[in-house]
């Protein structure tokens, strides 16, 4: 099976988040299960130099009226697809917006020709091989689905639609439907039509035959406004096309006992040797060294992370006891909070204001709890990497922090199943209640040993979400 993976970014060639660990894992996911995924990329500079000696498949004499190449080459043992567009993608900045944070105003455009593309790959309109399916991530991927249903040679052409994160929706002023390309009955309800503008990832939910979200809670929690953000009557109307696969981690790069971006390796059987971890950190960070609880938070600074009531409690958690490392950056008002918090405890909380992911390993191999007060969680991976590595989640109640927690409550303690906390509700008096009982359990430390073992034998491999999605591919491609 021949499937085309759509998406803005990948790892290991750009990332801003969690779609790029996904997508960049799901190839090798896959491959087990008889599907050969080729991945489309937009050509940013660091994508353009990594494909290096490429071969020229297509040419677009005008891609929503630039010119563009397809380039051809892999990563890794899989395929990859770059589409070299300079006036769209050669910029100076991050993907979607410049080096401030500000998005570049012709956002639409550019993932409108990367749709368009796309739909020309998929359809069997370039030299790029024929595809069973095509899978489209997120709102910059989305647009492939309307051309490829609304302006193409196979509408029918069997498509899946993945929603990492709702909260996204590239949505566009309506004066930009014209310069789309799409027949004018796209303009409708039906279509790409989207509370009187141009909604990208509703185009895509519209069109795809299944809808996936990246954890089962999460599909069941966008069919409500909190969480549907404008398109839960749209999901309501898909059915039951709309489905939850959880993401899985991958191993050959989230490995305590093989990770060589930490300085001392371990497994569940010799946990001792996080000291020589969190020792570094310790340095690292410029905290006193202590041996009692090192919390840490790898995150986006945004409302989504609940990054604004992590800073309410911050007083309290360094008051019982508690340190923190934190690896993040985003909101302003957020970093300007978190250096506050800093000057007032010395020595008790550390930040380090950027993106570094060798230190986000690091922190998740030396902390013993790692935060996740998120309002809302599509599915998280910090998380997943903290319970991979013994670094005990402390998450509220959500999306795929509900799925992947295992709560320590009296009967999941005594029966032995607990992996980390979790909380209802993301508030002051919620938030400082857990670390008050991560604080409780740390202090017993046989139960902390047994929470962080059970999170780290704990199975989240992609072998059963591969499958999933697998199985999904078979059952649009076999009707
Ligand atoms: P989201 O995609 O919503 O930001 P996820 O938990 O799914 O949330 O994925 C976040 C990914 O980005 C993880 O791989 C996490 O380790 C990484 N990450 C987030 N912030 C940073 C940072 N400042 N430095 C390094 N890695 C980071
Ligand atoms: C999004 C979500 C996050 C999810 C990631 C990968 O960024 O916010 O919850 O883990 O996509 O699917």
């Amino acid at each position: 099976l021949k499937v085309l993976s759509v998406a803005s970014e990948a790892v290991p060639l750009v990332k801003t988040g969690g779609l790029a660990d996904v997508a960049g894992a799901l190839p090798a996911a896959l491959a087990p299960h008889d599907v050969a995924m080729t991945t489309l990329l937009p050509g940013y500079p660091a994508v353009v130099k990594a494909i290096g000696k490429a071969k020229l498949v297509h040419k677009w004499p005008s891609l929503l009226g630039k010119p563009a190449r397809l380039l051809s080459g892999t990563i890794g043992e899989h395929g990859l697809l770059v589409l070299d567009c300079p006036s769209y993608f050669a910029r100076d900045g991050g993907p979607y917006g410049d080096s401030k944070g500000q998005d570049w105003a012709d956002n639409w455009q550019r993932f409108a020709a990367f749709g368009r593309a796309a739909a020309d790959i998929a359809s069997g309109a370039t030299k790029a091989g024929k595809f069973d399916l095509v899978h489209a991530h997120d709102w910059q991927a989305a647009m492939t689905l309307a051309y490829l249903k609304l302006a193409s040679d196979t509408p029918d052409l069997p498509s899946v639609m993945t929603i990492h994160n709702m909260a996204f929706q590239g949505h566009f002023d309506a004066k930009i439907f014209p310069r789309l390309g799409l027949p004018s009955s796209a303009w409708s309800i039906d279509g790409v039509e989207n509370y009187g503008g141009v909604g990208f990832l509703k185009a895509g939910m519209q069109m795809a035959d299944i809808i996936t979200t990246v954890s089962p809670s999460y599909a069941a929690e966008i069919r409500q406004p909190e969480f549907g953000m404008g398109l839960e009557g749209l999901v309501a109307t898909r059915g039951n096309r709309v489905r939850g696969i959880l993401n899985g981690i991958d191993p050959q790069v989230w490995n305590p006992a093989e990770d060589s971006e930490i300085p001392a390796n371990y497994s569940h059987r010799t946990l001792a040797k996080r000291k020589t971890n969190k020792r570094a950190l310790e340095k690292a960070f410029g905290l006193e060294e202590s041996d009692g609880p090192l919390f840490t938070v790898v995150s986006r600074l945004t409302w989504q992370k609940g990054m604004d009531v992590l800073l309410e409690v911050l007083d309290h958690l360094v008051g019982i006891g508690g340190r923190l490392a934190l690896l993040g950056s985003g909101d302003k008002a957020m970093e300007a909070g978190l250096h506050e918090a800093a000057a007032r405890h010395p020595g008790r909380i550390g930040l380090h204001i950027g993106y570094d992911e060798g230190l986000s390993h690091r922190l998740q191999a030396g902390a013993d709890a790692i935060l996740v007060p998120s309002r809302f969680e599509p599915c998280g991976l910090t998380q997943l990497y903290g319970l991979a590595y013994g670094c005990v989640p402390v998450v509220a109640r959500t999306g795929g922090l509900a799925d992947t927690v295992i709560d320590a409550n009296p009967a999941a303690l005594a029966s032995g199943v607990a992996t980390g906390i979790q909380f209802d509700g993301v508030h002051y008096h919620a938030l400082r209640a857990a670390i008050d009982r991560a604080m409780a359990l740390y202090n017993q430390p046989k139960q902390w040993r047994r929470l962080q073992q059970n999170g780290m034998k704990a199975d989240f491999s992609w072998e059963a979400s591969g499958r999933a999605y697998a199985d999904l591919y078979k059952e649009l491609t076999l009707k």
